[in-house]
């Protein structure tokens, strides 16, 4: 049984996860390969993509998902983990979880009886990393390029610092000082990037490292769990906005992601985000495709 918590969990499968998913994505579907099977999806905080994505993912595929808010579970009103997860794991075939702390998550893992798939914690969101990787191929066909992530240093830069890693696709994180993505993950992905080929790197300054850029990413600057710090994180991360001015320095055919919500004028401005070089839609549509691909090869026969 394999769990998916982490990029690291599915490294030898990235590239097939991949493949897969461009076939459903471009084939009619069908036949319903995970008919009868069900799947548990956990919310802890607030979804609009990774709920409707795993849930239409599921019927697309002939099976079933339960959406289940924490509020709405005993867990809500103090049962533990350990022992929602030894009686859930029991009605379910997989089990997909929204949660604040990681660890929470790996908790549930070590007493499911079945495959776990991480839909976002505070360290990673390696579901949206599978759908940007995808975005990047399809518009420019292959990971042999430079992307530069602009921003809080935060759980999507994190998969994303070791999705990059495993591809072999150059990555650069530009952040201010104290919004660096996490230390252990950054190690991960440079040892893994030793093999690949891959160049990583972390800087504070932002316009040098857009220049040539292929692929610009950014994500909000007050992430779910970071509401307390918003005033502070809004002052430091002023600089590190996503702009018709800083697109100019990144190569003129550069694409634009960014995983959503996005908040206008802060992290990104309006002209960028809905402007000619942005792949955002595609790239939110992509969640569905990458999915079907996950849970195939998690819950399929
Ligand atoms: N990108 C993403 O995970 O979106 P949601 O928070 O809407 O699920
Ligand atoms: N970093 C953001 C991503 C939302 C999809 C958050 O954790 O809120």
């Amino acid at each position: 049984m394999q769990h998916v918590l982490s990029v690291l969990d599915i490294q030898d499968q990235i590239r097939d996860i991949l493949k897969q998913a461009q076939i459903f994505k471009e084939g009619p579907g069908g036949d319903e390969p995970l008919k009868g099977k069900t799947l548990a999806m956990v919310f802890e905080k607030s979804s609009t993509r990774t709920r409707i994505s795993f849930e239409v993912a599921m019927y697309q595929l002939g099976g079933f998902p339960l959406y289940l808010s924490t509020s709405d579970l005993q867990l809500g009103r103090g049962e533990i983990i350990e022992d929602t997860a030894r009686a859930m794991t029991r009605y379910v075939d997989g089990v997909m979880i929204r949660a604040r702390e990681h660890q929470d998550v790996v908790k549930f893992s070590n007493h499911s009886r079945v495959p776990v798939i991480n839909g976002l914690t505070n360290l990673e969101h390696p579901c949206q990393a599978l759908a940007d990787m995808l975005t990047i191929l399809e518009r420019k066909g292959t990971f042999d390029l430079k992307m530069v992530y602009v921003g809080d240093g935060n759980n999507v830069v994190n998969s994303l610092l070791l999705a990059t890693a495993l591809l072999g696709m150059d990555f650069t994180v530009a952040c201010p000082s104290g919004y660096e993505p996490d230390p252990e993950i950054l190690k991960e992905a440079l040892k893994i990037a030793e093999n690949t080929g891959s160049n990583l790197k972390v800087t504070h300054q932002v316009r040098e490292a857009v220049m040539d850029a292929e692929v610009l990413y950014t994500d909000v600057w007050v992430s779910m769990g970071d509401e307390e710090e918003a005033t502070q994180r809004l002052k430091d991360l002023q600089a590190y906005q996503i702009n018709s001015d800083l697109l100019k320095l990144a190569d003129p055919g550069a694409m634009v992601l960014h995983c959503l919500p996005a908040i206008r004028d802060q992290e990104i401005t309006e002209e960028v985000l809905n402007g000619p070089q942005s792949a955002v839609w595609d790239q939110a549509e992509n969640r569905l495709h990458v999915q079907k691909a996950l849970l195939y090869l998690l819950l399929g026969d």
